[in-house]
């Protein structure tokens, strides 16, 4: 494998990149129906949930619209840090939904106190939180705004957005009283793209059944209704579950302990790297992700020459997002890659900026 450091789609490992190619089954068949209900309670572990974790075929944004479709009638209150928080915050407004924003420049946390205030002037059906701003890497304090929401507000169902976190740092749905949690498939999963694994309580599929017009797609209570028989309403994307399948027996052999150790150590290890050369991050401290670091550059670092340079060595870096290209870059160390991997391109950094002397 050949490490690109980037947050998705991130590398597949072999073994698992080859299980896409199994025969197809009758999607209606005994036989597939074993593997979803195994994929199935594997996830569950994942995300840390007795609850239901639907296999759905769309990528993370679909799973966006979900929480909207069926969590909300009318009011969304929006946590927005960042061009993913925003997308969540512009499909509430492209479904029809009165949504509001608590919102702060990128780069920066949305604060428990934010909310208890947005909270305190209108009652919302749903509140949306993005875990792991990908656009910045600022890992929201997901744990201390869902008990501001449960103090505060506690009929407002919590949704939480997690698709470049959940199976790389530790997001546990129950225990937080999160009433959504999902992430696709093409991040810490280190599974091509294509599905979003996407849990919801019985509360949010109580709520779901309140909601008219959910759509037909992504509607819980047909989704749930297809589940129960370990099945989907629609066809689902049957290679990329016999790869879930095998992927999650690979996580749990790993241990998902030892995988959030991993991703944490490798989060430590280019924090280390930043301060030493003095450079900053862009995240500020308490709010850093473990799966993606951003670090600010100097304007002679020119990330497009160094990934011309990293090309050589069949590695490949993450710009900044938007309007922090050139100005940012991102290590992203989820899905497989290995501290060794990530000392490989640190010292190529170094190398790089001894011959610029930068
Ligand atoms: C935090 C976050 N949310 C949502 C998305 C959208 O996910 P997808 O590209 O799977 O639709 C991304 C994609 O990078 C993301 O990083």
């Amino acid at each position: 494998m050949s490490p690109m450091f980037v947050p998705g789609p991130v590398d597949v490992a072999p073994e698992v990149l080859q299980q896409q190619t199994k025969p197809m089954l009758p999607h209606r068949s005994k036989d597939f129906e074993a593997i979803f209900q195994r994929a199935g309670d594997k996830l569950r572990q994942v995300f840390f949930t007795q609850y239901r974790v639907f296999i759905m075929t769309n990528s993370g944004s679909g799973a966006q619209e979900a929480a909207i479709r069926n969590l909300a009638k009318e009011r969304v209150l929006s946590c927005v840090n960042g061009a993913f928080s925003k997308r969540w915050y512009d499909v509430a407004v492209a479904n029809g939904k009165l949504a509001d924003k608590v919102e702060v420049p990128m780069g920066q946390a949305i604060l428990p106190g934010m909310v208890e205030e947005a909270l305190q002037k209108q009652k919302y059906e749903l509140i949306t939180i993005v875990h792991n701003e990908t656009s910045t890497g600022v890992q929201n304090p997901v744990k201390e705004i869902a008990e501001v929401v449960k103090r505060v507000s506690p009929d407002t169902m919590i949704a939480v957005d997690a698709v470049s976190s959940l199976a790389g740092a530790k997001v546990e749905m129950d225990a937080l009283g999160l009433d959504l949690l999902f992430t696709s498939s093409q991040k810490c999963m280190a599974l091509p793209p294509g599905i979003a694994l996407c849990a919801v309580n019985d509360r949010a599929m109580a709520r779901a059944a309140e909601v008219p017009s959910r759509g037909w797609y992504f509607d819980f209570l047909l989704l749930e209704k297809h589940r129960n028989k370990d099945s989907t309403p629609m066809t689902p994307a049957m290679s990329l579950v016999f790869a879930l399948d095998y992927q999650l027996d690979r996580m749990l052999a790993e241990g998902l302990e030892n995988r959030f150790a991993r991703h944490a150590a490798m989060a430590k290890r280019s924090q280390a790297w930043a301060a030493k050369k003095g450079w900053a991050l862009f995240a500020p401290e308490g709010y850093r992700s473990n799966t993606l670091t951003v670090v600010t550059n100097p304007p002679e670092f020119d990330i497009a020459e160094f990934n011309k340079f990293l090309a050589t060595r069949n590695l490949r870096l993450a710009n900044g997002y938007g309007d922090l290209k050139g100005k940012t870059f991102r290590i992203a160390h989820m899905g497989e890659i290995q501290l060794t991997d990530l000392e490989n391109l640190l010292a190529a950094l170094d190398e790089y900026n001894a011959t610029k002397g930068i």
